[in-house]
């Protein structure tokens, strides 16, 4: 196949050209664009080197399937036109998550909606539902989730390399220093905000991941309800979110309290989960999965299940996933493949 990478140097970009060797997807030619300030730069894939591309008119051709990790915007405009020149895309923006034309597949949960291609573009959701709709899949199958309601705890790396740069230099102005000046640098706000976040991201941690949409919440807690509304088609599933932003470099988690059609208990949630396709539940005695353990792995790692005493047959508990990994690049490959067995 020949797959173009559109966004090759960004965090999800660099994890999709090492997942994709890694998995050995049979890559004939790659191609991979990044902004002109990467023009010419060389990346690392499969033991070679492929050159940075920038992206114009007539860059798609020859291509069966590109990949966009880039924002929205660009996605917007580029991926109906890689769509034109005759590949398969797979869009990881938010730019056509919610299109009622464009499937949104989670490998293991809806990979059939791939049927479905009518405008040639397939979009993977954001990498915070990806990692609690994994999870909430087995589940739902068996006892349809009516009620649903979620803490998101965020890494910086969801918001790309800024994120990551402005947490990072953060870390440096504080680390080093005593814990006398460790103390003064954040009562005397000597921790400037960055360009991403209003407010110092090391040491804090932020209740307002996104930007602030209709009834108060954020776009990041709009697209965690609508996204899994749309992977699980459950329509009238009734959801609220709080997505907050930590201090944490790789790997999304999130506390759900999830309620059913009919009463679930929590032997009845593990023997749902223990095997499940993409998820790993750590039910050793009150199994805590935190993201430097999802980090770097593959499935999502459950935890701390538990039935909530205050609502019979209702489940607690706590997912946490690689967000550049499975909630991106291994999602983006993965449906690559769904693609290519579907011919
Ligand atoms: N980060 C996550 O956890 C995550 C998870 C799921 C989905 N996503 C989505 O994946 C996409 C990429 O996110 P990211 O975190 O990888 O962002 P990122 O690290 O900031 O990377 C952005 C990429 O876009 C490229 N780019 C910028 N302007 C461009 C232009 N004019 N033409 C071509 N390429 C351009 C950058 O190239 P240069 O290096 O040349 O600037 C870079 O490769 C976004 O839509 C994001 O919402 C992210």
């Amino acid at each position: 196949m020949n797959v173009g990478v559109v966004g090759a140097t960004g965090l999800v970009g660099q994890e999709m050209l090492r997942v994709l060797d890694e998995r050995a997807f049979p890559v004939d030619e790659l191609r991979v664009y990044a902004s002109p300030r990467s023009a010419g730069r060389r990346l690392q894939f499969a033991g070679s080197e492929v050159e940075c591309e920038v992206l114009r008119a007539g860059c798609f051709d020859g291509l069966d399937l590109v990949v966009i990790d880039v924002d929205e915007p660009l996605a917007l405009e580029w991926a109906p036109l890689a769509a034109a020149a005759g590949a398969k895309v797979v869009d990881k923006s938010s730019a056509f998550r919610m299109e009622p034309d464009v499937p949104l597949v989670v490998a293991e949960v809806n990979p059939d909606d791939l049927a479905s291609m009518p405008r040639g573009i397939a979009s993977c959701p954001n990498c915070t539902t990806m990692v609690l709709v994994t999870a909430l899949a087995p589940l739902h199958r068996a006892a349809t989730i009516e009620r649903l309601v979620v803490s998101s705890y965020q890494s910086v790396s969801g918001a790309g390399q800024p994120g990551m740069r402005e947490l990072d230099e953060q870390w440096t102005k504080g680390a080093g220093q005593s814990e006398q000046l460790r103390r003064a640098a954040v009562t005397d706000r000597a921790l400037e905000p960055g360009e991403v976040w209003d407010r110092p991201i090391a040491g804090n941690v932020i209740p307002l991941a996104g930007s602030v949409r209709e009834a108060g919440y954020t776009s990041e807690e709009w697209k965690l309800v609508r996204e899994t509304r749309k992977i699980l088609h459950a329509d009238s599933l009734r959801a609220t979110a709080t997505c907050v932003r930590v201090p944490v470099y790789v790997g999304h988690a999130l506390a759900a309290n999830i309620r059913f059609s009919r009463p679930v208990s929590r032997d009845e949630a593990a023997d749902l989960l223990v095997g499940a396709p993409g998820l790993q539940l750590v039910d050793d005695g009150h199994g805590s999965p935190t993201p430097l353990e999802a980090a770097g792995v593959d499935p999502v790692l459950v935890g701390r299940l538990r039935e909530d005493p205050s609502e019979p047959g209702t489940i607690d508990l706590w997912v946490t996933g690689d967000n550049l990994r499975k909630g991106a690049a291994l999602n983006g490959v993965q449906m690559l493949e769904l693609l290519l067995e579907r011919g």
